[in-house]
């Protein structure tokens, strides 16, 4: 596999740079080896926990995770996220989530990410609104604390060697982003205009720019940072904000909430171009998750899915969500639990699975689009994103 998406890859730049006559052609400034990540750090919200909020506030109920790990995993999917297919696409076991104390593996990557979180703190508990008090600052400190208690503990030798990333795994590790979302929706949910909204995105842009600096001082090289999705299209939201018929998309989607995510990803996009300026030793990837889960709510049959805007997992109503019975809900009736929001029959045929998360399925099918560095800026497949690519401003091939 591995092979495969060197020799695509190298295919590719040799169009690029041969069949551009005016744009900047991109490529390499180095060579076109696979990186070997020893570790990935992630930083996010839902999309990518694997057990923050779970070991926080208690476990994802069942039936997630019933697809692949066969329990409750952590997760809010029936199966592996996102980052679970890169964590695989590179050859490196699951991460734990550091808040996870029991049983954790830190020896190849943490993932700091929790389900709710924001980038930026959020004036409400999580009581109220919802949203996790580990956001984006909080994960830095615990990023930042881990990175030094790791180098502390790994010299006491024993099972923290085996438990513990090596000191240099820091530099080579893959961090990855994925976080935004809920600032978008922080905001809807108070009750703001669109343009009120928009108006704090730059803001959003600052905060995330000046963790990814700060993880460059500490080492990090390696980002690979996804766009939002398009939330618009999410029952959550379908269900919960006040949307006109005018307001709804050809496809069914609600057009003002895509909007901001896509002016939110347009400045994601030139904070990652100011990024790469600042700190010219990373490599930044800039990856379009939005158009591959836009294409799925378009495009769903065409790829083997089927009623993308149906929850599979859930309690009713237009989309099979119910905000006060969600996935995994329960009743007691004559002192005998029952589960009311339970999975489809096939989620494997699925796009969302709750409501607001991917299943398994469309997970994969994401990964599948991104790895080979389509959909990708600068187009660079997964396994070589510890690459920088410069920019030239003429067509000819560098020597
Ligand atoms: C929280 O309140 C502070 C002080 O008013 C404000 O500066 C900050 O922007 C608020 N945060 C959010 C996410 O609204
Ligand atoms: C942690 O995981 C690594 C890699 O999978 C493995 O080599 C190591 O033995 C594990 N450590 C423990 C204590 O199980
Ligand atoms: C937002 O508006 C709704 C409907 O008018 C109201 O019920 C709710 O309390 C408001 N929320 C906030 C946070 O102001
Ligand atoms: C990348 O993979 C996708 C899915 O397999 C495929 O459709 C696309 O053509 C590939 N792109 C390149 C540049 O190889």
């Amino acid at each position: 596999m591995e092979a495969k998406y060197l020799r695509r890859f190298i295919f590719g730049v040799i169009i690029i740079s041969t069949a551009s006559i005016s744009p900047p052609s991109l490529v390499y400034s180095t060579t076109t080896s696979a990186c070997s990540f020893p570790a990935i750090f992630n930083f996010g919200d839902s999309n990518s926990d694997t057990g923050g909020i779970s070991a926080a506030f208690g476990q994802a109920p069942t039936p997630n995770g019933q697809t692949f790990f066969h329990h409750p995993a952590g997760r809010f999917s029936d199966g592996r996220l996102l980052i679970d297919f890169i964590a695989e696409g590179l050859g490196l076991p699951y991460l734990n989530a550091y808040l996870d104390s029991v049983g954790s593996n830190f020896s190849h990557g943490a993932n700091f990410a929790t389900a709710g979180s924001t980038i930026r703190p959020q004036n409400t508990t999580r009581q109220q609104s919802g949203y996790s008090p580990f956001s984006l600052d909080v994960q830095l400190v615990q990023y930042s604390d881990f990175h030094i208690r790791s180098h502390t503990y790994r010299n006491k030798g024993g099972v923290f060697e085996d438990l513990l990333p090596k000191e240099d795994y820091f530099s080579k590790a893959l961090y990855t982003f994925d976080i935004g979302q809920n600032d978008l929706t922080a905001g809807y949910k108070l009750n703001m205009s669109i343009e009120q909204v928009k108006a704090y995105v730059p803001d959003l842009l600052v905060q995330l720019s000046n963790v990814v600096k700060n993880v460059y001082s500490q080492g990090g090289r390696s980002f690979w940072i996804h766009n939002t999705g398009p939330v618009g299209c999410l029952p959550y939201s379908l269900d919960r904000f006040l949307i006109t018929a005018a307001q709804i998309d050809k496809y069914g989607c609600a057009s003002p909430f895509n909007e901001v995510a896509q002016f939110f990803n347009k400045k994601l996009k030139q904070a990652g171009a100011s990024l790469r300026k600042d700190l010219p030793l990373a490599a930044i990837t800039y990856v379009d998750i939005y158009s591959l889960k836009y294409t799925l709510f378009a495009k769903a049959k065409k790829f083997g899915f089927e009623e993308p805007f149906i929850a599979c997992c859930g309690h009713g109503g237009k989309y099979n969500y119910n905000s006060l019975a969600r996935c995994g809900a329960r009743i007691t009736v004559d002192d005998k639990e029952i589960l009311i929001a339970n999975s489809c029959k096939d989620p494997s045929v699925k796009v969302i699975w709750d409501g607001i998360h991917f299943t398994e399925a469309a997970n994969k099918w994401i990964f599948q689009q991104i790895v080979n560095g389509s959909f990708c800026d600068p187009p660079i497949p997964l396994q070589m994103a510890c690459h920088r690519m410069l920019t030239y401003h003429n067509n000819s091939l560098p020597i």
